[in-house]
């Protein structure tokens, strides 16, 4: 029976961390979330302009704001671990936000229909940061990087939070076209 294992669990405890490929690896994803933000930020308010239901419009407003926020965060997250800001591009969100563009083209403007289908292209978005940003947390955890996991997390919470409150929107707006058939 072998008494020993072969398989090395990275704790990212030591000042090793620092220049492995791991660490690289994460530098690499948070630049991807930063792309993504950035370019969710310019897409939102188009999102909003496209919406009817005054709830719908009045989130893409707040969750705007709040990517601003997801932005500066990943700004400090960045500071902290000494490393420059840069956006690397995310394919991921550019298909998303491709998708979100297409609905608009697809749908009229005040219909039931486009409304609902914001609200798919917005959640879909916010399941990929939740995701995203979920993994991440969990790899600074694992590196020791106690502040980065508490940004990450911050985050990570406010994502969670539209999430939900794009489901509620979704919900009423579902009983409302039943009650007025
Ligand atoms: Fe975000
Ligand atoms: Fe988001």
């Amino acid at each position: 029976m072998a008494t020993s294992t072969k398989t090395k669990k990275p704790t990212g405890k030591t000042g090793k961390m620092q220049n492995s490929e791991f660490h690289k690896f994460f530098i690499d994803e948070l630049k991807d979330i930063y792309w993504a933000e950035k370019h969710l930020a310019k897409a939102l308010p188009k999102m909003q302009k496209a919406a009817t239901s005054p709830e719908l419009v009045a989130a893409f407003e707040k969750h705007t704001k709040e990517t601003q926020m997801h932005i500066e965060t990943l700004e400090q997250v960045f500071e902290l671990l000494e490393e420059k800001p840069t956006a690397k591009k995310c394919d991921a969100m550019e298909g998303l936000l491709k998708e979100a563009d297409s609905i608009i083209e697809d749908t009229d403007k005040g219909t039931m229909i486009r409304d609902a289908a914001l609200i798919l292209a917005a959640q879909k978005v916010e399941h990929y940061e939740i995701g995203t940003y979920g993994t991440l947390r969990t790899f600074a955890e694992n590196m020791g990087h106690t502040s980065v996991v508490d940004l990450l997390q911050q985050t990570l919470d406010n994502e969670k939070a539209t999430d939900v409150a794009l489901t509620v929107i979704a919900e009423d707006f579902i009983n409302e076209e039943a009650a007025s058939e």
